[in-house]
């Protein structure tokens, strides 16, 4: 009897209650273009495939019972990665934008400021200040497109989405593998 209602709490188990220590997340693929992670959205939340590992049963949110065997990914899982969200903008060319043509406000069209490029553009570069202190600000990231995306910067290699104190902790082993590999 009591073997019976462990046995039925036991199957009852579902995938998308599975431990961190119960199932592997694959390192999503590198754009190498970008340096980021590929498919990163707008979102900043990129959604991993995981695999339970071998020999774990659980029932998936559709509710039939698998049997996984370490390589079948599970849908009902989700587990998300902090990735930075590029829109075909680089941070090389704001910055060249900027030293060369930022007193006529061609940085600022180019990052999508259109109403703030056009004072440049009409006020010389604000008397040159305004397109130094742009120049600054770029140069040092503060300043990226107006559509919230990050600057393209590729020639580093693959630029790592540091965990941030807001993000949740480590759960997935390979990302910890791979920081202490780059730090
Ligand atoms: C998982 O399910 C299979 C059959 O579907 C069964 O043979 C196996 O014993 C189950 N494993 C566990 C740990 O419950
Ligand atoms: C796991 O199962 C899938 C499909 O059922 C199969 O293609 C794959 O080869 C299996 N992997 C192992 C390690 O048995
Ligand atoms: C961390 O994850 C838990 C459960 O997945 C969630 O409830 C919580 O809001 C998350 N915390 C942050 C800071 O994202």
């Amino acid at each position: 009897m009591l073997i019976c209602f462990l046995l039925a709490i036991a199957s009852a188990l579902e995938c998308r209650n599975l431990r961190k220590n119960q199932f592997i997340c694959e390192l999503p693929p590198i754009d190498l273009e970008t340096q980021e992670y590929a498919g990163c959205p707008r979102e900043e939340q990129l959604r991993l495939r995981c695999a339970p590992l071998k020999g774990i049963n659980c029932t998936e949110d559709g509710g039939q019972e698998k049997q996984f065997n370490g390589t079948v990914f599970s849908e009902s899982i989700q587990v998300f990665a902090p990735c930075r969200w590029t829109n075909r903008k680089y941070y090389a060319t704001a910055v060249v934008l900027s030293i060369f043509l930022g007193v006529f406000g061609i940085d600022r069209f180019y990052l999508g400021y259109p109403v703030i490029g056009l004072i440049k553009l009409s006020t010389c570069g604000m008397a040159g200040i305004g397109a130094f202190i742009d120049f600054i600000l770029i140069l040092l990231h503060f300043l990226g497109p107006s559509d919230g995306s990050a600057l393209i910067v590729p020639w580093h290699g693959f630029r790592p989405n540091y965990i941030s104190a807001s993000s949740n902790e480590t759960y997935f082993e390979s990302f910890d593998i791979l920081f202490d590999n780059i730090l």
